[in-house]
């Protein structure tokens, strides 16, 4: 019995790829994979940083922890503080122990990182999750 059988596809740069199947079709066990949480038992997974090729079938710092660090998965199973701001869910709430201007500052390079506009990214920060769209909350988390 496999999780995931006969994958095989390329993503080039700037190019964004959805991955789609049914319950239990290996969706989540592909993502693990190709973000070197777990090592597939056969197969090659390869991903490019700057001009290098990594191996990401090779766990350890110098084989696919070079590239790890540039991979994010955001879980099916995200959550944000209800009770509390976009701010406070991004510096207090994670106890991110810089001084408040620091930690603000830090909170909104993420979010404009996360796509959000100068202008969008002021307006949310004093949001509650409830009154923000998916989309949104789905990029505070990320
Ligand atoms: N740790 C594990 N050990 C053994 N089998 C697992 C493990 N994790 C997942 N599986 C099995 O591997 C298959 C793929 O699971 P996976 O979680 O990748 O599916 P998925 O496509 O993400 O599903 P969903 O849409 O429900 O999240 C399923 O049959 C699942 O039962
Ligand atoms: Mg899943």
């Amino acid at each position: 019995m496999r999780a995931v059988n006969s994958i095989s596809f390329e993503v080039k740069e700037r190019e964004i790829l959805g991955i789609i199947g049914v319950s239990g079709a290996g969706k989540t066990t592909l993502s693990r994979i190709i973000s070197g949480i777990i090592t597939p038992t056969s197969g090659e997974v390869n991903f490019r940083v700057g001009d290098e090729w990594v191996d990401m079938t090779k766990p350890g710092i110098e084989e696919r922890g070079r590239a790890i660090g540039y991979i994010g998965l955001l879980h099916q199973e995200y959550d944000l503080y209800p009770h509390r701001t976009v701010l406070d869910n991004l510096t207090d709430a994670i106890g991110l122990e810089f001084p408040k201007e620091l930690a603000a500052h830090k909170a909104r390079i993420s979010l404009s990182m996360a796509g959000f506009t100068a202008n969008r990214l002021e307006a949310i920060l004093p949001k509650h999750p409830a009154e923000m769209s998916e989309g949104e909350r789905h990029r505070v988390a990320l």
